[in-house]
């Protein structure tokens, strides 16, 4: 047996850093995600690949570069590594820069460290402030939970909102703005549901963008899925990646992807709870689970399946009004991560209403949100109408919203000697400003 020693080259590394430090941020747009820097407390950003969890690194340390040692995990330079090697990186650092002791260390993709936990500690232990990223929700805040033990505060990074894709493509937005640049905001939301939010495509020329996501997909399933879970099955798991990408936005259960495949493969059920479970840590899919008073309830209900960018259901079936919906739902999704104190629930009556957000901040529901393309169907209007009523009533919340397309107002309604003023909201103004429902980054800790 030979004992291979791996010996991190000094020279390598040093010229990495000077590299970096030399590099040009000016072209990092700024995120809106807030960080709070808790003393003592290491950040970590989670989010899908592509998101923007490195540039959103870079706009943090791109007004005093060297101030910072970041180090990307995917860089050749520094692989393998471990928690010891690190060590000697931090010392190339202080021999270049003398005069700063503590830098802020940045550990992109830190998963690839297998002991980084350790590392962190050490860091931490030793007085350094502290970032660091992951592309997998499950890795990264487990071990965060367990092995860190309240030492780092976790947000997630999700594509642009829809505030920061207009500020990508140059379109202001703000107060009269928004009246003066009505038409190209309504053409940039169409835009935003068809080719979704990773900051690259908001980016790119049209015909770029179907390519560009078609990659991001493969190499998320391949990456963060099929390697990192060794999958077998990979007939079944692309069965599940189109079912998501045709059904979003719709109800899944494990019974019922279990009768659709039992048929065509040998299938147990599971398997495909794992699978599913992988594809949402790989942040492919997040699912919403149904309100209900009990625990075990809510465990057994179906939940609704949502993509993490409207622009991969193009290769599954387009359809706007659910790219409306889950436009809504990733929109919620941000809200949360910066106050965690927010929670999402569908709502089903056993008469068949249904809802599509409960919003339920410490207990309380403070909001029942309706997402609903076009209105002017009579008995379309009754039914979403009626849905909120009902759950108004049961859920004793009178904040009731329909999103919509265009139209917009307040309706006085009553049906069946239920009573309710419901918000009529275009998509457009709802994506735009939901500043009231955020709550100051301060206020987000528990990991
Ligand atoms: N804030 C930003 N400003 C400008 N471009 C961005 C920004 N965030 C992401 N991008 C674009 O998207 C690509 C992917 O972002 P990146 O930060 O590498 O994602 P992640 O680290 O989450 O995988 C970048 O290479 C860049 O082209
Ligand atoms: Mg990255």
């Amino acid at each position: 047996m030979s004992l291979i020693l791996h010996i991190l080259d000094e020279t390598l590394v040093k010229r990495y850093i000077v590299e970096f430090h030399e590099r040009d941020f000016s072209g990092v747009l700024p995120r809106e995600l807030k960080v709070a820097k808790v003393r003592g407390k290491a950040t970590a950003i989670i989010g899908p690949r592509r998101a923007g969890k490195t540039y959103y690194l870079f706009s943090i340390l791109k007004e005093d570069p060297q101030k910072y040692l970041y180090v990307d995990f995917e860089n050749p330079v520094f692989y393998p590594m471990t928690a010891r090697d690190f060590i000697r990186v931090l010392d190339a650092y202080r021999e270049l820069y003398p005069e700063i002791q503590k830098p802020v260390v940045m550990l992109d993709e830190v998963q690839a460290v297998p002991d980084w936990e350790r590392l962190v500690r050490y860091l931490l232990d030793t007085g350094h402030e502290v970032y660091l990223t992951g592309s997998s929700s499950k890795p990264l805040s487990a071990e965060v939970a367990t092995h860190l033990r309240g030492r780092a505060l976790t947000y997630t990074l999700f594509p642009l909102s829809f505030r920061e894709f207009l500020l990508f493509r140059g379109v202001e937005y703000g107060e009269r703005a928004f009246y003066r640049n009505y038409t190209r905001i309504k053409a940039l939301l169409g835009e935003y549901l068809e080719y979704g939010a990773y900051p690259e495509v908001a980016l790119a020329p049209k015909e770029a963008r179907e390519p560009i996501l078609k990659e991001y997909l493969n190499v998320m399933i391949k990456r963060d899925v099929l390697e990192r879970h060794r999958v077998r099955n990979v007939y079944l798991l692309n069965e599940l990646l189109y079912l998501s990408l045709r059904s979003y936005a719709k109800y899944v259960s494990i019974d019922s992807l279990y009768r659709l495949l039992k048929g065509r493969l040998k299938v147990t059920k599971m398997t495909i709870a794992n699978y599913l479970t992988y594809l949402e840590e790989a942040f492919f899919l997040l699912l919403l689970r149904k309100y209900e008073r009990s625990p075990k309830a809510r465990v057994v209900a179906p939940r609704k399946l949502y993509l993490i960018d409207t622009g991969l259901s193009l290769f599954g079936s387009k359809d706007i009004e659910r790219d409306m919906e889950n436009a809504v739902f990733i929109e919620l999704m941000r809200m949360k991560s910066s106050n965690p104190r927010l929670e999402f629930y569908y709502w089903k009556s056993p008469s068949g209403h249904e809802v599509d957000f409960v919003v339920v901040e410490e207990r309380r529901v403070k909001e029942l949100i309706q997402v609903s393309a076009d209105l002017s169907d009579e008995k379309t209007r009754r039914r979403e109408f009626l849905a909120l009523l009902n759950a108004s009533k049961e859920l004793k919340c009178k904040n009731l919203t329909v999103v919509t397309l265009n139209e917009e107002g307040v309706e006085r309604v009553e049906l069946y000697g239920m009573k309710g003023e419901i918000k009529l909201v275009p998509l457009t103004k709802w994506l735009l400003g939901r500043e009231a429902l955020r709550n100051e980054p301060e206020t987000q800790l528990p990991v």
